[in-house]
């Protein structure tokens, strides 16, 4: 069964066109490689023993989409593609509209043109914005805090729309919590460019040596030990997840929206030890002032995703700091000079 995975060559996407290998789909890669480099795709061949077709293409170009749709037979989509800087979004907004709002919408219209009416969105526990009751279940208040969680609950506000309006289509939303690790092979991983907005990335640098020490963004909150608490996912198991979500799509229409979660929260001084502790080697780091923006907790109610689409996350912090280390030692500078 073939499915178009937009943004495959990402973090993510490469993870999931693995566990899709894996699961007996066949996925077909639309990437502009904005964000990620070519060698995901051999990567994903040296794991799987499948290297997956992919386009160098935008979802936006309807021409070349319809060129892809055309040529193929898909049983689904699974839309990755995006962008995902909180930060970028704020200064510039127009760009993160364009790309996340006006580019799924172009996507949309060349996937009910090409016959395509099961589809995985990837959404965001941004979303919640600070909510205030924890866990967060997916009823909880659709409130973002900037424009990148603005342009996904816009685009999951179309999908509603879109399923109600027209009943054959089947959609899956998934909103994933804090995904980090790798592949356990080190082949595949996060290689975010410049200096990394995200605290896993961030402290493996830190391990390796790229960087000096990590800033730890306040430690006021009301938590455990002041630090801020999230719930950190194994990103084989947010994978696995989509999985199980495209096997629920392709059987049932209209529109469920799932968290993607553990359901456990972790400090970042809980993050910071269990790296040390893995990695056998020291993180230093500092205080400093909160980061604009941030909460204090967030994590998961991970139930619905339970029940709707038969999922539980089951690798733990260690594997998470293990996977991450070992990509980052197999690749220091990630895909890049190799
Ligand atoms: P990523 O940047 O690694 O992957 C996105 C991929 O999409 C990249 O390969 C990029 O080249 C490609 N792409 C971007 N714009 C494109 C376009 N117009 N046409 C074709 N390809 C394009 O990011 P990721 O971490 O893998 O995230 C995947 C999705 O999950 C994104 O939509 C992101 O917003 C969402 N998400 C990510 C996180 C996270 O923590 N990583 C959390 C919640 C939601
Ligand atoms: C951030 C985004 C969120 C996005 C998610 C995944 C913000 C406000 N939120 O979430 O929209 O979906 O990334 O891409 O940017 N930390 C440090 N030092 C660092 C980095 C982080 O102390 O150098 C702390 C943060 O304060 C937070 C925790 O580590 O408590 C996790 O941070 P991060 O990895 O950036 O994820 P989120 O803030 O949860």
């Amino acid at each position: 069964m073939k499915i178009l995975v937009t943004g495959g060559a990402g973090y993510i996407g490469s993870h999931t066109c693995v566990a899709l290998i894996q699961a007996g789909f066949t996925p077909v890669i639309a990437d502009n490689f904005s964000n990620s480099h070519p060698l995901a795709i051999s990567r994903i061949e040296a794991i799987t023993g499948t290297r997956p077709e992919s386009h160098n293409c935008d979802i936006a170009d309807p021409d070349a989409m319809r060129e892809i749709l055309q040529s193929h037979k898909f049983a689904a989509a699974i839309h990755f593609a995006g962008v995902k800087a909180v930060g970028r979004s704020v200064s510039e907004p127009l760009e993160t509209y364009r790309e996340n709002v006006a580019g799924s919408l172009s996507l949309l219209q060349s996937l009910k043109a090409g016959g395509i009416t099961r589809l995985i969105f990837s959404s965001s526990a941004t979303v919640y914005g600070g909510a205030e009751q924890m866990p967060i279940p997916e009823n909880a208040q659709v409130q973002p805090t900037n424009p990148y969680g603005h342009s996904k609950a816009m685009v999951e506000q179309i999908l509603q729309d879109l399923a109600a309006a027209e009943p054959d289509w089947g959609i899956g939303v998934l909103r994933y919590f804090n995904p980090v690790g790798a592949h356990k092979s080190g082949e595949i991983g996060e290689d975010p460019q410049g200096i990394p907005d995200n605290l896993f990335p961030y402290v493996s640098q830190v391990a390796v040596g790229r960087r000096e020490k990590l800033q730890v963004f306040g430690d006021d909150y009301e938590t455990p030990d002041g630090t801020g608490v999230r719930d950190y996912i194994h990103v084989m198991d947010l994978a696995e997840g989509h999985v199980a979500a495209l096997k629920t799509c392709l059987q049932s229409d209209g529109l469920f929206a799932v968290n993607l979660g553990t359901g456990q929260g972790s400090s970042v001084l809980e993050i910071i030890k269990a790296f040390e502790a893995t990695s056998g080697r020291s993180v230093p780091y500092e205080i400093t002032d909160r980061r604009p923006g941030d909460v204090g907790t967030s994590y998961a109610d991970p139930a619905k995703a339970r029940e709707m689409i038969g999922f539980e996350a089951k690798r733990d912090l260690t594997q998470m700091c293990r996977d991450a280390w070992n990509w980052q030692q197999r690749n220091p500078t990630g895909y890049s000079n190799q």
